[in-house]
């Protein structure tokens, strides 16, 4: 049977987790409105709901901890950061932030105004909201092969520069205020950008003089997936790529509770020294000093260490490829999945799966919560819950083209014998696929509705 290498890391502390039995699921679901959200955690077994903020930190990260410095302005621990930051992203400055849609929410209140557009191979959820929030209208310009789930292809979150450059014509650079790539394509399977297509990205956003800005939660996944599979790469280190990536950029910014490996936090960068001084000032009124963004001393010690550590190519090799494990058991099974597998993640196609659920019936939702009922293992809709949306030009209810759940595995937490119990577990739910029913909505706010909605079994 195929493996993954192994950890490289042995475990010295851990958290007990149990199975609950089936009627206590049942009811649990029912108090939750069926929104895996709403579960408590502890009556999940396996939780594979986000791969953000739920790795285990290394004994050097809890280390780095003790020794956070907790002074208000110009602690020893954002020093330490900053030199992180530069040895690795090379921008001439940047701010700590609590978390991704932070730095998301100060960019957008400076930079997007309402009408304007701001293009990207696709947004995720949070930045998409806070586009929005602002009045402004997300572009989702990914090539079409991430639309074709069984299409083999190295680079599936790739943006389609032909439509990039359309799409900035008929809108106008001065309507785009600024363009982004998310890195890995997190809405659109965790499948990784090639070197050359950030490059074209790049080179379109900057012939148009539209700022340029990476979404970096997964960068070094994405590094890593280039050392594997461009022609070119395989001789560079991770490093390497990561400073070639990141040199085409005039900004980034990154939840740091993903190739980070920490808890919470996360950063703005950026080139331009006027859009800094703004962007210290919204912070200040929003988050905190400059020099702490919203974050304890300690925590910026956990992500100066964990930076350095989502980069080692031992642990990469590990993480990819119990990633890759995941999906190839579940594909010897038949069960549809985005392929190849992405980083973080393996995204059950529910589509193929439960192909009699309509999406106003919503495959995603029911084939997760019915993976919860049989198992106790909890992933993420990734459809129709959270993408769909009302247009408002043609006043019509506009469904995203994949319905997906995401089995979001976090870093250096769960063993082989884990991942072949969820492998068991959904090859069981796929067995009723035909017999399982849709829901409906019973409650949904405007803007992320998936995280607050509730709903009821058809
Ligand atoms: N960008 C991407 C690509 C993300 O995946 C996330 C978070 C964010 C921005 C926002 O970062 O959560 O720190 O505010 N993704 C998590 C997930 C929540 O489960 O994929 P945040």
């Amino acid at each position: 049977m195929a493996h993954y290498p192994a950890e490289p890391f042995r475990i010295k502390m851990v958290e007990p987790i149990q199975l609950i039995p089936p009627e206590d699921r049942q009811a649990a679901m029912l108090r939750a409105g069926y929104n895996l959200f709403s579960l408590r955690a502890e009556e999940v077994f396996v939780d594979l709901l986000t791969d953000s903020g739920t790795g285990a930190m290394s004994q050097a990260q809890w280390a780095a901890i003790m020794q956070g410095d907790e002074s208000y302005a110009g602690a020893r621990s954002y020093y330490r950061l900053a030199d992180s930051m530069q040895k690795i992203f090379g921008f001439d400055h940047f701010v700590p932030t609590h978390q991704g849609r932070a730095a998301e929410n100060i960019l957008a209140a400076l930079l997007v105004k309402p009408g304007m557009s701001v293009p990207s191979n696709m947004h995720f959820d949070t930045t998409d909201a806070n586009i929005r929030a602002r009045g402004g209208r997300p572009a989702n310009l990914v090539a079409d092969a991430a639309f074709d789930p069984t299409l083999q292809h190295p680079f599936k979150g790739n943006m389609d520069v032909a439509k990039l450059r359309a799409f900035i014509q008929a809108t106008g650079a001065h309507n785009i205020p600024f363009g982004a790539i998310t890195i890995t394509n997190n809405a659109g399977g965790g499948q990784p950008v090639s070197l050359e297509n950030i490059r074209a990205v790049a080179a379109t956003y900057g012939e148009f003089k539209i700022p340029f800005f990476i979404d970096a939660c997964r960068f070094a996944e994405n590094a890593y997936f280039i050392k594997l599979r461009e022609p070119g790469y395989a001789g560079k280190t991770t490093l390497e790529i990561v400073h070639e990536i990141f040199s085409l950029a005039d900004g980034a910014w990154m939840s740091a509770k993903k190739d980070a490996l920490v808890n919470i936090g996360g950063f703005l960068a950026m080139r331009d020294g006027d859009l800094y001084q703004n962007v210290c000032n919204e912070l200040i009124l929003r988050e905190g000093f400059p020099t702490y963004g919203g974050l304890a001393g300690r925590d910026l010690d956990a992500m100066a260490t964990g930076l350095w550590e989502g980069l080692d190519e031992s642990y990469l090799a590990y993480r990819l490829g119990q990633t890759g494990y995941l999906g190839e058991r579940l594909l010897e099974a038949g069960i549809p999945i985005i392929e190849p597998p992405g980083g973080h993640a393996i995204y059950l196609d529910a589509g193929r799966l439960l192909p009699h659920i309509p999406h106003d019936q919503f495959p995603g939702q029911a084939l997760g919560a019915e993976l919860y009922l049989e198992g106790g293992v909890r992933g993420v809709e990734i459809g129709s819950v959270m993408f769909a949306y009302l247009d408002p030009d043609s006043g019509e209810m506009v469904y995203p083209q994949l319905e997906l759940v995401r089995l979001a595995i976090p870093r250096r937490v769960y063993t082989q014998a884990h991942l072949d119990y969820v492998a068991e577990t959904l090859i069981r739910v796929a067995q009723k696929g035909p017999s399982l029913r849709g829901y409906r909505l019973t409650y949904a706010p405007s803007l992320l509705r998936h995280f607050t909605a509730r709903f009821v079994p058809l």
